[in-house]
């Protein structure tokens, strides 16, 4: 591939893979069973991201592996106006570029629910949520990689042996103990930003009771996006045999007064204020959410008036859930296809954001200084539906 026997795109993305691994003092390189290509908002990278993927899927290299791509920044379902349409013509070269060479259509962040890693399974992910759901819940082995070296990977098959894909890296150096159990999504949420700015290496995680999927990958977004954590094992959680452990470890101990403190200094209170979007699916909502989502809303009339409801979901879901989404949109609710407010632009303001997402919270607050609130899914449809 390297010698250029494969063309020159597949050259290209193999020296890119090389370079990276030499960089890094990867021994060798290895096989990968699924890519997940990220950075592909046509409003985050423009025109000179588009002409870089121009170049290096140049003439027709395919993909070699299972690859799956991450959202865009336009509704690909079509129906709503929040999102600039003017990024349509740019997104859309962007996404014929990708399924030119074999890429899944699915435009999420969750691929996991669309193929399941199994433990000790080397990936090729970008996209932080996703990274951190596969190493700490599936325990396969993957990097947080950047867009390019996602297409690298996905035309060539392989990535370089380093980082968390090697054993020995990922051992805990922290045990962070929580005393009561993760009771919702903004709990999760809220430890989770925690852990990425206080904790700077693998975390160990104990909590009380049991927190199911959604407050999971809700916690490892936050930590992800306030702390780059790739990996924190979960107790009883993360697969035996895919992390390491050391005798001598870190104690954290962490309380209500500690997410107390989280929240008083990240978020506003969970109150309506002038035009306000509601936001949830950060990440994208799977089917089991949406279910649950349905049988919660289905108990109220609709949307109050100034807010606008917003729910953002796999493309891969378009057309095969219609029963679900008629009942979320006879409500007021907007459902968006393979994007979400993070990787697009809007074409109104608003005078706060209420989110079930610490993600969203970071980005929105700190990155794009918007007012945000955060609440659980059940708090938010309390305040912003009536009965
Ligand atoms: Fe997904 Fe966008 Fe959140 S890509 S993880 S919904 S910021």
């Amino acid at each position: 591939m390297l010698s250029g026997y494969y063309g020159e795109p597949v050259a290209l993305a193999m020296k890119i893979i090389v370079k990276v691994g030499e960089v890094l003092g990867a021994e060798k390189l290895i096989k990968v069973g699924h890519v997940h290509i990220s950075g592909v908002s046509y409003s985050n990278i423009g025109e000179p991201g588009l002409r870089f993927m121009e170049k290096l899927l140049g003439p027709g290299p395919e993909v070699k592996v299972y690859t799956t791509v991450n959202p865009t920044c336009i509704d690909l379902g079509g129906g709503i106006d929040l999102f600039d349409k003017s990024l349509l013509p740019g997104q859309l070269r962007i996404n014929k570029l990708l399924e030119s060479i074999g890429v899944k259509p699915v435009y999420t962040c969750i691929p996991y629910v669309l193929r399941k890693p199994c433990p000790r399974e080397h990936l090729a992910w970008g996209e932080s949520n996703a990274v951190a759901v596969a190493n700490s819940i599936y325990g396969a082995y993957t990097n947080r990689e950047g867009g390019p070296l996602t297409i690298a990977s996905a035309i060539t098959g392989r990535t370089y042996y380093s980082g968390l894909h090697v054993l020995g890296n990922r051992v805990p150096r922290y045990m962070v103990s929580v005393e009561e159990p993760i009771l919702d999504e903004a709990m999760a949420s809220l430890l989770g930003l925690y852990i990425g700015e206080a904790v700077k290496d693998i975390p160990y995680l104990r909590y009380g009771g049991v927190a199911g999927l959604l407050q999971l990958k809700e916690l490892l977004a936050s930590a992800a996006a306030s702390g780059s954590h790739g990996l924190i094992v979960i107790d009883g959680i993360t697969p035996q045999g895919t992390y390491g452990m050391e005798e001598r470890i870190e104690k954290l101990v962490v309380d209500w007064s500690v997410l107390r403190e989280t929240y008083d200094r990240w978020s506003e209170p969970l109150e309506l204020e002038g035009y306000t979007l509601a936001y949830i699916g950060c990440p994208h909502y799977s089917l089991n959410d949406i279910v649950h989502l349905v049988k919660m809303v289905s108990r109220y009339r609709r949307v109050r008036d100034n807010v606008f409801f917003l729910l953002t979901i796999p493309y891969s879901y378009y057309g095969s859930l219609d029963g679900y989404i008629d009942v979320l949109r006879s409500r007021g609710i907007h459902v968006a296809y393979g994007t979400c407010p993070i990787v697009s632009r809007f074409t109104r303001g608003f005078d706060k954001v209420l989110t079930n997402s610490g993600k969203v919270l970071f980005y929105l607050s700190r990155l794009h200084g918007l007012r945000v609130s955060l609440g659980s899914l059940k708090d938010i449809v309390e305040v912003v539906m009536e009965k």
